[in-house]
């Protein structure tokens, strides 16, 4: 049985952490096997809970990512290539230290050990506490770009490497990675594209942490779309620090007033998905039992736990690819058509579709962004496969687009 895993995300500082713990608590308290997780090696999870990692509680296990041991287990035929190639370049020595601080390396050892914790059979819910918007999505986008990368790459990358190698050492004086060291960054590979089946798959979904204010909004539509671009299903939003109203002064009372507002507009922003609202509590929700008495106020009457019924945001038939883009402008929305692939594009964020072979041998018949849903439709019969760019462009005047 798969656990169901909840990832919690959302703008710095809304209280991620805090929703995270919180629905964790309440997990233990039903009585399921709860693990929590974070992707950050801040302690704040701990802090949250008030607790050292372990078991905290009956069903109830705090994991913190030991990045250094888990990088030397994954990496470390990668890091022995690289130190290899590095010193022969006449460059320093690279230390697995030096390689824990590229950016995301914490996060990606963090979700290889998830799924590796996914796999043990022994937990019903796994929460994952995850960094802020724009690295969540990087992070997450990464196995399939690596996908994209390593198998164009890598069955012809290796083949070169096998023809050259005996010439490169001669003329460069420097390694090409041998078989054994392919074979790691393969593995290291099938490892990433695991979390990410894992992240997209149907026992998985992702939790919108927001605060009633404009910025923060404005950020969380832009994870929403870019977060249904790659493939992840989004369950619910939480709106945190909900001021409550009645017997406000006059302070309160404009902050409530404008607060109300800011979630009149989350909801016709992320409808059909629930929004629960957790109140601003006159302390920090810090221990378990504040972070119980939390996690009841954020669900309500809700089962949390109950398995997600979001559709997976991308669907390929015989005539037609569909991709859900909730909350995308057309002006950012950007379509193209590369041979076998589809490249899309909303605002910063890009995905490369590799297209099914009856898709990539036939023309598009026409693109259209409606309702929060990319739809691009293909002719019936096969012709030539078109250029980069071939795919109709979206905007003003364009016969294939519409409102
Ligand atoms: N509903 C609430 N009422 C009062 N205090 C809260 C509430 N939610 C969170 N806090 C407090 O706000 C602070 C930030 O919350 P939290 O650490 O959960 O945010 P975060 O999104 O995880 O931050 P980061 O982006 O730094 O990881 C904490 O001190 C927390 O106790
Ligand atoms: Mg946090």
């Amino acid at each position: 049985m798969s656990p169901r895993v909840l990832l919690f995300t959302g703008k710095g500082g809304v209280g991620k952490t805090t929703a995270a713990a919180a629905t964790a608590t309440l997990a233990a308290a039903r009585g399921l096997k709860t693990l929590i997780v974070s992707t950050d090696t801040a302690h704040s999870l701990s802090d949250a809970l008030g607790e050292v990692p372990g078991e905290i509680a009956p069903g109830l296990h705090l994991h913190q990512v030991d990045t250094q041991k888990t990088l030397e287990r994954h990496w470390g035929e990668l890091q022995d290539y690289a130190r290899g190639v590095l010193v022969e370049l006449g460059l320093d020595e690279i230390t697995s230290e030096e390689i824990t601080v590229l950016p995301g390396a914490e996060e990606v050892i963090a979700l290889l050990e998830l799924r590796e914790h996914a796999r043990e059979g022994r937990w019903d819910v796994i929460v994952v506490d995850c960094a802020p918007t724009a690295e969540t999505l990087r992070l997450l986008a990464l196995p399939e770009a690596l996908d994209w990368h390593v198998t164009r790459l890598m069955p012809v990358g290796r083949k070169i490497m096998r023809l050259v190698s005996p010439f490169v050492r001669g003329v460069a004086g420097v390694s090409a990675p041998g078989e054994a060291v392919m074979n790691a960054g393969e593995r290291f590979h099938r490892g990433l594209m695991e979390v990410r089946e894992l992240l997209t798959g149907d026992h998985a979904s992702v939790r919108l942490v927001l605060t009633p204010e404009s910025v923060v909004l404005a950020e969380a539509r832009r994870t929403l779309t870019s977060l249904s671009l790659y493939g992840y299903r989004v369950d619910a939003v939480i709106a945190n620090r909900v001021f409550p109203d009645g017997g406000a002064d006059e302070w309160r009372a404009q902050w409530v007033a404008a607060q109300s507002r800011l979630l009149s507009e989350a909801e016709q922003s992320f409808a059909p998905l629930p929004i629960h609202v957790v109140p601003y509590l006159p302390a920090e929700p810090v221990g378990r039992d504040a972070l119980a008495g939390l996690g009841s106020a954020m669900y309500g009457e809700s089962d949390p736990f109950a398995p997600h019924a979001v559709e997976p945001p991308l669907r390929m038939s015989a005539d037609e690819v569909t991709l859900a883009l909730p909350g995308a402008d057309r002006g950012e929305v950007d379509l193209a058509r590369k041979g076998d692939e589809l490249i899309v594009t909303a605002g910063p964020y890009r995905r490369i579709l590799a297209l099914p072979a009856a898709l990539a041998r036939r023309r598009i018949s026409g693109a259209e962004l409606r309702d929060g849903v990319l739809r691009v439709r293909w002719h019936a019969a096969d012709g030539p496969p078109g250029e980069a760019g071939s795919a109709p462009p979206f905007g003003p005047g364009s016969e294939s687009a519409s409102e």
